[in-house]
């Protein structure tokens, strides 16, 4: 698998942040985190691509960044601009952040407000809920927030300001997101302490250089996962897969779904939990999804509907909202899109009912220009009668360099 975007984007980030040249293997190169890395080089961090998915990062410490000359372009990636809201919310200057007209359609607000908390001063669209984002950082004062809704880039944006003040950074939320920021700040020295509900940070730390070891992306194994599980006769072996449990909620699902999946060589990299994953084509049935497992499949469940769309009864998720709020609605549109191809599925305010069918149909779909959606529609399209055209699907380039081509390559054989 590609290496994992969540990690790749916090690898440039505290790499630029550290002190001494860290070095990074298994980086995606996806269009997200090329941003992030567009993002350090404007503020004058030397990033050296060294082979087709390594890199060194000349790290200029905690006070090192230089005032960006222009504005920041985030792409489509709401971890860029989220957490790099947080990051430039402890600098002393002057920046502004913007993104493609997905992403300056998405709430900031969930950022920018425990950023005002500590005392930064920013401004964006309609009332600082929407990107273009500006924000003149510097002198904060630690906080202990408690974030409404569970999210990783909530909570690593106030993680990533508690750097830059002396003090304890503290953030509690419903429900454990994934824990990246902190494992890797963790490995470069910084004093993060896990507590029941949530996170502290003693700011001020000195970070060292690293050698990072990306794993490979749970959420694009995900979609080779349910392509196993539904076509007959499959068995594949996904490699080097990363299972940290704040993000292996997809094997847990696929699991009770009744789906045969085997890990394999569990071993540690960089402080994250790896395995090969073996899957099998399995007679899935329908289950209920809510509560805790959201965050830890949140990116999943697109390619969790077209599973559901063919497994035997009904599966209900619930407590899924922020999928509203995703790279596009992703509720609204797997319920439109995954209908076309004659699934049996209906949209809730906060999630999705599925019934599942034998066999989903022939139609044209399309990407909403959501990666995850494209992809899930193309793994739909595996078991579909006849030719499903899905319409939009630059946008995997996002996540997934390679995916189209890994796709046809395993479907050869
Ligand atoms: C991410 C956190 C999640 C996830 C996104 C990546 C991260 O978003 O959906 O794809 O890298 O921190 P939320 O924090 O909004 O849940």
């Amino acid at each position: 698998m590609p290496g994992d975007k969540s990690i790749s984007h916090r690898s440039i980030m505290l790499g630029s942040l550290a002190d001494g040249t860290t070095r990074v293997s298994g980086f995606l190169m996806g269009e997200d985190n090329l941003s992030t890395w567009k993002i350090f080089q404007a503020m004058g961090v030397t990033i050296r691509q060294t082979g087709s998915d390594t890199l060194e990062i000349d790290g200029v410490g905690l006070d090192g960044l230089a005032e960006p000359a222009d504005v920041l372009d985030c792409g489509n990636s709401g971890t860029t601009m989220r957490l790099m809201c947080g990051l430039l919310a402890g600098q002393d200057f002057f920046s502004v952040l913007t993104g493609d007209k997905y992403l300056r359609r998405r709430p900031m607000k969930r950022v920018v407000t425990p950023l005002i908390g500590m005392g930064a001063r920013i401004w964006g669209r309609d009332g600082g809920e929407r990107a273009p984002l500006a924000i003149q950082g510097g002198s904060l004062k630690p906080i202990s927030y408690a974030s409404p809704v569970s999210s990783a880039q909530v909570k690593s944006a106030v993680l990533l300001a508690g750097l830059s003040v002396a003090g304890e950074t503290r953030v509690t939320e419903p429900h454990l997101s994934r824990d990246h920021s902190e494992r890797m700040l963790t490995c470069f020295g910084a004093d993060v302490r896990p507590f029941a509900g949530g996170v502290s940070l003693i700011g001020r730390p000195h970070l060292a250089a690293q050698d990072v070891m990306v794993p490979g992306d749970i959420s694009s194994a995900a979609f080779f996962m349910v392509a196993g599980l539904i076509t007959p006769g499959a068995e594949l072996t996904i490699r080097n897969v990363g299972i940290n449990p704040t993000r292996s909620g997809i094997i847990d699902i696929l699991t009770a779904m009744g789906g045969q999946l085997e890990l394999h060589d569990i071993r540690e990299q960089s402080g994250e939990p790896v395995a090969d994953v073996l899957v099998r084509h399995s007679r899935l049935k329908g289950i209920e999804i809510d509560g805790d497992m959201v965050p830890r499949a949140i990116d999943e469940f697109p390619v969790i509907s077209v599973a559901a769309a063919l497994a035997e009864g009904t599966t209900t998720i619930r407590d899924a909202a922020e999928l509203r709020v995703k790279e596009t609605d992703r509720i609204a549109a797997m319920v439109s899109e995954l209908g076309k191809l004659g699934a049996q599925i209906e949209a809730l305010p906060d999630g999705m009912v599925i019934t599942g069918v034998e066999q989903l149909r022939m139609g044209t779909v399309s990407s909403h220009g959501d990666h995850r959606i494209a992809m899930s529609l193309a793994v739909a399209a595996l078991s579909a009668r006849g030719e499903v055209t899905i319409e939009d699907t630059a946008c995997t380039e996002t996540s997934f360099p390679g995916f189209w081509e890994l796709l046809e390559n395993i479907c050869d054989r």
